[in-house]
């Protein structure tokens, strides 16, 4: 979603990157990187805030969101941003903090249907920031956080409780403690909705410098992989991506991604696996250029 409060500004790294690959002196290099390296600062997402309440402000943050996404950045059918609000507030409010349910929501989804076109679709595992920059640089991806759903919500947290507005603004529970944790049961349907829909080719950024890059408990191993449909992809483009400096611990031959590749296979699904994307890399050298590999990287330019 950070793309979309700067789209203008991805426009700027598009014609930027453009100008680094045709230039080969240093000086334009620097520069570019510092544009680069301020914009990505902007991309950067702030930290999950598990432990604190709900978000102060949440509805004017919920509702204001959806009329911006619906006014300004996409040209989809008319969604009833107040309508949607209603439905996710019978869903939480008043409920006890724990207790909010798959099913809670689908009046809420209900209230806002999608459709994506084919062939755009991002997932990632544990590459959240690399995947912000690459849907920013490549603007035709889409992730979750590019629907309706993911836009309104991202970054927010919320639970109720039984009495007085509705929502507990002081503390929530971890999703850890929880068997139906609110904001949880939301981005396991919303992952859930934005799987089924996927179509074409799709690609997937696994994280190759720590074990278990392909997790069955992470929200791709356990929800998404699970809704894709072979009937409807034509391929599973998976790109695995290590640290410029390492540790190199999983790759398209090595460890979990086997696996991956393994139930793949067994579902039906055409697929691919590249281990060293260079685009990927030049990106990932641009946000930490001191990186001892990038700088082989920048000499070679
Ligand atoms: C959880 O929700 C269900 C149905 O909404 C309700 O019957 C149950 O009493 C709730 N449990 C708690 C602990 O609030
Ligand atoms: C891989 O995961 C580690 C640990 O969470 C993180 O520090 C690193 O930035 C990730 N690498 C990529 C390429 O996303
Ligand atoms: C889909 O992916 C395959 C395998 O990577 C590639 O050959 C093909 O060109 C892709 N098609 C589109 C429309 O991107």
């Amino acid at each position: 979603m950070y793309k979309h409060t700067s789209f203008l500004r991805s426009n700027e790294i598009v014609q930027d990157l453009t100008v680094m690959t045709s230039s080969k002196t240093s000086a334009f290099f620097v520069k570019i990187s510092i544009t680069i390296w301020f914009i990505m600062l902007q991309l950067c997402p702030g930290q999950p805030r598990a432990e604190l309440g709900t978000t102060p402000n949440i509805k004017h943050i919920v509702v204001g969101r959806c009329y911006a996404y619906v006014t300004l950045l996409s040209d989809s059918p008319r969604y009833d941003c107040e309508e949607i609000w209603r439905q996710f507030e019978e869903a939480v409010a008043r409920q006890s903090s724990c207790n909010v349910t798959v099913e809670d929501y689908s009046h809420m989804f209900n209230a806002m249907p999608e459709i994506w076109p084919c062939d755009r679709f991002l997932f990632w595992s544990k590459t959240r920031t690399l995947m912000h920059s690459y849907a920013a640089v490549f603007r035709h991806f889409w992730t979750l956080e590019d629907t309706l759903v993911g836009y309104m919500f991202n970054d927010l947290v919320w639970c109720g409780q039984e009495e007085d507005s509705g929502f507990d603004f002081n503390s929530c529970p971890k999703w850890s403690v929880c068997r139906n944790h609110p904001v949880y049961s939301l981005w396991r349907q919303a992952s859930q909705n934005f799987a089924e829909m996927a179509c074409g080719n799709i690609t997937v950024l696994l994280n190759g410098s720590i074990a278990n890059a392909f997790n069955r408990k992470s929200m791709f191993g356990s929800v998404e992989l699970d809704s894709l449909n072979p009937q409807r992809l034509d391929y599973v483009n998976i790109k695995v991506v290590t640290n410029p400096d390492g540790p190199h611990v999983e790759s398209c031959t090595q460890g979990s991604i086997v696996d991956l590749i393994q139930i793949l296979r067994s579902r039906g699904f055409h697929w691919t696996c590249t281990d060293d994307d260079q685009t990927l890399r030049i990106l990932q050298c641009l946000q930490d250029p001191k990186q001892s590999s990038c700088q082989t990287q920048a000499n070679g330019l």
